[in-house]
């Protein structure tokens, strides 16, 4: 027997299908769609002179993000879609904030921002990440954070700042120079207004340097380190920044902690033509391949010698999907980049512009 709501939903659909009902609501600024997630920007802040944040208000459709987590963020630029992924650097309710940093060539970065404002529309994807504010509600933290690596960090801190926090945090923030430190003002009021809470500014500028030319990130002898050294062994640490910060860290505190987590990231490098060769990281394989940047990617991993399910080859049997890592990849049909991981990534359709990694 057909269930009345059945019916009704059928009947709807007929009247007014999916695609006809998400482009007049997208058409009069609405954010109702039947199952797509889309956001609006509600608030713009300009942190740094090169870096932004946006307040998001999702629709009904986006299943929430904690403090510590990842989104997956679409954004139409010039007529191409785009997709990058962003830790959120605050949450309130349903809303939830995203900063990005301008970086050289970097499409999104420099557009969001140039051009964010207030009523600007964003679809919404995948929600990831396991070090989320839960992870160390209950336990004393060691955060260590370099740049923009401290989205993650704040967005824990501020929803703490909402609780009664007992257990202490100890934020280390490491960046150029204190224009290249967002939120300073903000993290200095939480270090003020709670006890559990203590911060140590580090400008990388004034640093010694190792043989590599790098920042040498910590002076093993220096008064500060040698004081918290000492009581760090029950602390939860967690380190976010790019890959050289997370490693020379990484090396210093995780003998000195209970557990050592991180999230490290570096700057991908975009294959400009057709052609270069592109490294894909096959993670269950536990082998790489090379292929030729901006082609068809079943067809290439085939030709690299990869043994890859398959069937319509055109992106509908779901045959060929797999989860893709990290990396830049291109839709072949609509052109859209995507920077993001995802699952039901679908190599039939897509081809790489940089060096990927695929869960297969
Ligand atoms: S082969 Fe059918 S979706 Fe890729």
């Amino acid at each position: 027997m057909i269930k009345v709501s059945d019916a009704l939903m059928s009947f709807r659909n007929m009247v007014l299908p999916e695609p006809v009902f998400d482009f007049w609501c997208a058409e009069l600024g609405l954010l109702s769609r039947r199952q797509a997630a889309v956001a609006r920007a509600v608030k713009v802040v300009s942190e740094t002179p090169n870096t932004v944040s946006i307040w998001l208000k999702p629709n009904a459709n986006f299943v929430g993000v904690l403090p510590g987590q990842h989104v997956n963020v679409g954004i139409e630029i010039d007529g191409h879609r785009f997709q990058r992924s962003y830790s959120v650097s605050g949450v309130r309710g349903r809303c939830f904030r995203i900063t990005a940093r301008k970086v050289a060539n970097g499409k999104v970065s420099s557009y969001l921002n140039q051009y964010a404002q207030r009523g600007m529309r964003f679809s919404l994807g995948e929600v990831y990440g396991d070090v989320t504010v839960n992870s160390f509600a209950q336990k004393p933290a060691l955060f260590l954070a370099g740049g923009i690596g401290i989205t993650p960090i704040i967005s824990m801190l501020e929803s703490w700042s909402q609780t009664m926090r007992h257990q202490p945090v100890q934020l280390v923030y490491w960046g150029k120079t204190t224009q290249d430190l967002v939120f300073i003002e903000r993290l200095k009021n939480l270090a003020q207004k709670h006890s559990w809470f203590e911060l140590k500014i580090l400008e990388t500028q004034f640093l010694e340097r190792n043989a590599d030319g790098t920042p040498r990130l910590l002076a093993e002898t220096s008064a500060w380190f040698q004081e918290l050294k000492g009581r760090l062994t029950d602390f939860e640490a967690f380190a976010c920044g790019s890959d050289g910060f997370v490693d020379q860290i990484r090396e210093r505190f995780s003998p000195l902690v209970n557990t050592f987590q991180f999230e490290s990231f570096s700057p991908l490098l975009v294959a400009a033509e057709a052609g270069v060769p592109i490294q894909v990281r096959l993670t269950k394989q536990n082998r790489t391949v090379t292929v030729p940047s901006g082609v068809n990617l079943l067809n290439a991993l085939e030709r690299a010698g990869v043994a890859v399910s398959s069937g319509c080859r055109r992106g509908t049997c779901n045959t060929c999907s797999c989860n893709k890592i990290s990396g830049i990849t291109q839709h072949q049909g609509d052109r859209s980049i995507n920077e993001a991981m995802a699952s039901g990534f679908k190599p039939c359709t897509q081809s790489a512009l940089s060096d990927i990694s695929l869960e297969m």
